[in-house]
């Protein structure tokens, strides 16, 4: 399918895997493992379709509040993804990033994630983020301390604090702003998920539960993007170099 826009950045809020295992009489955990198992898939249409960046939700801040079980399963997860998953990432040439509160990590797992940015690093395919124990205002938050605290060293004036300033202490600092988010499951909420970068984002949501989401639900997200019209609260369309 070729398409006339394609974005350069994707955010993706991989929601509703404890319903779709509920709905078959699964576990919820079953739908955690099945919501992993589709990763593979979406990086791969991801890439052939020509987005350069996708930054996945796979923990947020607030999902520490679920059941000790849930949460120690995730982190099991996890750590099985980076073990297994690794060599497959650096051989399909895909660059590993974290966001998040990682300290919240545990240890082990802290290691991981460093060990796979660092053995990815000069890699040059798909820039592949992912989101742990991540709340945007949070990251807002941190911004703000970091950029008071040169004010008070005396190292920046606050009245010429710029928006490029603030974004470049955000977490994604080395990233542009996603031009698409997509939730699946149905919710119509962004869940404290990259609030200042998707200003102008394309919103995107799909009844289809984070385990259904197959390739074929990607391009579909896609082609819906390709109609969309940016104006970027002009009166006319903007090509922003995010188009191809
Ligand atoms: C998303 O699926 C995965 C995480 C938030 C970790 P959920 O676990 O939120 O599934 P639902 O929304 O309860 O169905
Ligand atoms: C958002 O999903 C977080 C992730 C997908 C990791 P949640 O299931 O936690 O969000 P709410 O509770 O529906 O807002
Ligand atoms: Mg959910």
């Amino acid at each position: 399918m070729s398409l006339e826009k394609i974005p350069q950045h994707v955010a993706l809020i991989m929601d509703g895997n404890g319903r779709w295992a509920g709905r078959q009489g699964l576990a919820r955990i079953r739908g955690h493992q099945a919501g992993a198992d589709r990763l593979e898939d979406v990086m791969r249409a991801a890439e052939k379709a020509g987005v350069k960046y996708i930054t996945l939700y796979a923990f947020s801040k607030e999902n520490w509040h679920r059941p000790k079980d849930e949460v120690q399963f995730l982190m099991q997860l996890l750590s099985n993804y980076l073990d297994h998953k690794l060599a497959e990432l650096k051989k399909n040439n895909i660059v590993f990033n974290a966001i998040g509160c990682l300290t919240d990590m545990p240890s082990e797992i802290q290691a991981k994630l460093s060990r796979a940015a660092e053995e990815t690093a000069s890699n040059t395919g798909l820039f592949v983020t992912f989101a742990f124990s991540y709340s945007s205002r949070l990251e807002i938050t941190e911004a703000c301390r970091a950029l008071a605290r040169l004010a008070v060293q005396g190292k920046i004036d606050p009245e010429m604090i710029s928006e490029k300033d603030v974004a470049s202490h955000l977490y994604t600092s080395a990233l542009p702003d996603p031009d698409l988010l997509i939730r699946t499951s149905g919710e119509m909420r962004v869940s404290n998920f990259l609030l200042w970068q998707i200003s102008y984002a394309e919103l995107y949501v799909t009844e289809k539960c984070w385990p259904e989401f197959t390739a074929e639900e990607f391009q579909k997200a896609l082609a819906a993007y390709s109609l969309r019209e940016r104006r970027f609260g002009r009166t006319e369309p903007l090509n922003t170099g995010a188009d191809a």
